[in-house]
């Protein structure tokens, strides 16, 4: 029996060969030195062979990315501990590029943009690393926008349908709400499989909170992921969260599943790309951007994509949002974003004042490919709404003006009152495709034009109920459900029909 000193004279002999055998060359290091560094940004000399792109270390714990590569210097955008860096420090490359945890240990939390936790949880297990940028999926890899992506908000669902793997634009001014369309769309995923992945780009603190806390209430957060770039981080992390956030949700539309992405919001996002080239004196050109700003931006909404079957028919939803001055929409951010996307949702101020919410202006938005696209139940019952919103729209400035109409015209505004009551809709109270299929179904049999306009709330809220004790069928009705067939269309007419009486008979009464 070999006792304890045995063994372990036995293993340090064993140690002393293997370290032996080791090979112990000096290692060839190159060290940069900081020249100078604020505001987020450095420029460092003394490493010629970096690339672009590469992440460089500088001692005391703060990365760089270096994006602009002279003779001489190197300029760097700071991503993190960026008050850690100082004129002087050493610093080292990586031969690496950024990279962001991915995979399904993201779902359900908050993130910045280096995949850390920002929700007390404990520190994500990822699946794999991936590079924040990354080259849009190939023509051959694409296939048709042909599937539908509800939003659970009835104007957009009837008049600027979306597609699964669609890039569209919510535009307005500020505070319009822009956000709540994007929230509205991703609470109402909850009765789908999308995954949602929300990036919160130079946001106020409060309303990343905001939209964090509506989505846990009325949402599927387990299903959901926040990576937030608040307006007090470093600039370059903030630069950097659109593209972290895409490549997270690239992951899942690559594992064959559907992913929405809103990115809030593109102009704050190109703002700081703005403040990060002046200060690393790029040439500015127009209203102070930097040439590439149209490349950046088309570069990353590329990347939303709905794949071929052969890829696994995975896709990307992107809803980029954008805010402009005074309804400008030729502004130069504006027009890009308008120009990269399929479409865009244009907000008005007006309207929203008016009490209109949402404040989508029907006929200043397109929807270019999401068309096709069109939940079929609701498709037939969409089609001449838009037509008949936009002439009533037209007919009304008219009456504005006190002007006697005949009873044709009398009729055709009534009705679009009607049409707009209930394209009104509440934030968080997202329709299904069965209730959007019953209010579109009252407008279109004119149901609705006997119920006093201060009852059409009333009759959206008591509509589910009244259904489901009457039609339960016609509430089961989904994305993929077929048109209504003619005795099924009889029946549901039949049981608004009632609901409108119900509703029309309470206020003359004077009940509620
Ligand atoms: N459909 C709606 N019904 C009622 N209120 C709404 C509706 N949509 C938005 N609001 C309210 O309008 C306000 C502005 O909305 P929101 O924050 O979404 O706008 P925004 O355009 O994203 O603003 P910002 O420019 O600050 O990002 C919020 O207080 C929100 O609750
Ligand atoms: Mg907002």
């Amino acid at each position: 029996m070999t006792s304890l000193t045995d063994t372990f004279h036995q293993w340090a002999a064993h140690s002393r060969e293997r370290i032996g055998r080791t090979p112990l060359e000096p290692r060839l290091a190159r060290i940069g030195r900081v020249l100078q560094v604020g505001d987020g940004v450095a420029m460092i000399a003394g490493l010629p062979d970096t690339r672009l792109d590469e992440l460089l270390e500088i001692e005391g714990g703060a990365v760089a990315q270096a994006v602009d590569l002279a003779e001489g210097s190197i300029g760097c955008v700071l991503l993190d501990e960026a008050d850690k860096a100082a004129a002087g420090s050493p610093v080292q490359g990586t031969g690496e590029v950024m990279r962001v945890p991915v995979g399904e240990a993201l779902l359900g939390r908050v993130v910045d943009a280096l995949g850390r936790p920002l929700d007390g949880g404990g520190a994500i297990a990822a699946q794999s690393l991936s590079p924040v940028d990354r080259p849009a999926p190939a023509i051959v890899d694409r296939a048709l926008v042909d599937t539908p992506l509800s939003t659970g908000v009835l104007v957009i669902d009837a008049t600027l349908p979306l597609g699964r793997g669609q890039r569209e634009l919510i535009i307005g001014d500020r505070a319009t709400g822009k956000t709540a369309i994007a929230v509205d769309t991703i609470i109402r995923q909850r009765a789908s499989d999308v995954v949602c992945v929300y990036a919160a780009i130079g946001q106020k603190a409060s309303s990343v909170a905001r939209v964090i806390d509506a989505v846990r209430r009325y949402g599927a957060p387990e299903r959901c992921i926040f990576v937030v770039g608040e307006a007090d981080a470093a600039p370059g992390l903030q630069w950097i969260t659109p593209y972290a956030a895409c490549s997270m949700a690239e992951h899942f539309m690559e594992a064959g599943r559907d992913v929405l992405l809103v990115l809030d919001d593109l102009t704050k996002h190109a703002a700081v790309y703005r403040e990060i080239s002046l200060l690393l004196r790029r040439p500015p050109g127009r209203e102070a951007y930097p040439g590439d700003i149209f490349y950046i931006h088309s570069r990353l909404l590329e990347r939303a994509a709905k794949l071929s079957a052969e890829r696994g028919g995975g896709s990307l939803t992107a809803l980029p949002i954008a805010e402009t001055q005074a309804g400008n929409l030729s502004a130069y951010i504006p027009t890009n974003l308008i120009s990269i996307t399929d479409g865009q949702i244009y907000l008005d101020p007006r309207l929203f004042q008016e009490n209109q919410k949402p404040a989508v202006d029907v006929g200043r938005s397109v929807s270019r490919v999401g068309g096709k696209a069109q939940a079929a139940a609701v498709k037939p019952l969409a089609e001449s709404l838009r037509l008949e919103y936009a002439q009533f729209l037209e007919l009304e400035v008219f009456t504005r003006f006190g002007t006697l109409v005949d009873e044709r015209t009398r009729r055709i505004i009534e009705h679009g009152r009607r049409i707009r009551a209930v394209f009104t809709q509440p934030q968080f109270a997202v329709l299904t495709v069965g209730e959007e299929v019953a209010l579109l179904l009252a407008l279109a049999e004119r149901l609705l034009d006997e119920v006093p306009l201060e009852r059409i709330g009333a009759f959206r809220e008591r509509l589910r109920d009244w259904l489901a004790a009457r039609q339960p069928d016609a509430l089961e009705l989904d994305d993929s459900s077929p048109a209504l067939s003619s005795a099924g269309r009889a029946r549901l007419r039949e049981a608004l029909a009632a609901l409108a009486q119900a509703v029309a008979g309470e206020s003359r009464s004077g009940g509620a």
